[in-house]
């Protein structure tokens, strides 16, 4: 039975990809947030990255002021990414791993290998009222890894589902974000997930029970090319959706 509202955050980093391709002012990231935000977006996803190759701190800023529903900044758990991120006080930070030489995230934090350090990182965020997610592979020992470091919200990454591509492995990755999702919950935390997640994968995803928030990017701003961004967004607001509604 699902009795709670699937909630979609749209990241918009790929606005922001295209207009840092040619050094323009368009398109503008802001923008893409009030049109997604109109189409049923939940919350606004961005990523700061180190290298700044999308999002850049002015975008942050202005969003911080603008949004009517609320900020999830993702950002590595660097020492000028806490600063940033105090000072700019988004509601949610996602903690993601980052290498320079990544098109994109490319799998979950070692929160089991870390979690002295990220301890203290994400009190620190926690003392500005930053709500903490860590984004983990759907692996327990992860799991065990953010409850014990005291975050609320866990991000389950969904990028080796998204990936797979014969029927046995794309069942198996499932089964362990299901698995995950569970062992999530029963220790307390928040359940989202993302990346990876486009208009084709989603409905499995969708129907396991207990993940709270989608948080998806590059499919939908894709998919505007062609359909506009309102259309995109609302698309798959209905698609996390009709699971919920099926089973009333
Ligand atoms: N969640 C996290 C933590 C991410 O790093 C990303 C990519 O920036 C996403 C979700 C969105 O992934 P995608 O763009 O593949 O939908």
């Amino acid at each position: 039975m699902n009795h709670y509202e699937r909630l979609l955050g749209v990241n918009i980093d790929h606005v922001a990809t295209l207009r840092q391709a040619r050094g323009t002012r368009y398109p503008e990231p802001i923008q893409a947030a009030l049109v997604a935000e109109q189409a049923g977006a939940d919350s606004i996803t961005l990523h700061l990255r180190e290298d700044r190759r999308h999002i850049q701190e002015r975008d942050v800023e202005m969003l911080c002021d603008i949004l009517q529903t609320h900020m999830n900044l993702e950002m590595a758990a660097t020492p000028e990414m806490a600063a940033i991120a105090t000072q700019m006080r988004p509601a949610d930070c996602c903690l993601v791993p980052e290498k320079r030489s990544e098109l994109t995230t490319e799998g979950g934090l070692d929160a089991a290998a870390d979690s002295d350090r990220l301890k203290d990182f994400c009190a620190e965020l926690a003392g500005a009222e930053i709500r903490v997610s860590l984004f983990v592979d759907p692996e327990p020992r992860q799991i065990d890894a953010a409850q014990k470091i005291g975050v609320p919200v866990i991000e389950i990454h969904t990028g080796h589902y998204a990936e797979a591509s014969q029927p046995d492995a794309i069942q198996s990755a499932l089964a362990r974000i299901a698995n995950a999702v569970a062992y999530g919950q029963q220790a307390g935390l928040q359940v989202n997930a993302g990346h990876g997640l486009d208009y084709h994968n989603i409905s499995a995803v969708a129907e396991i029970e207990g993940i709270r928030e989608f948080n998806i990017g590059h499919s939908i701003i894709s998919r505007a090319i062609f359909s506009g961004l309102h259309q995109a967004v609302a698309d798959m607001k209905r698609l996390i959706q009709l699971v919920a509604a099926n089973s009333h």
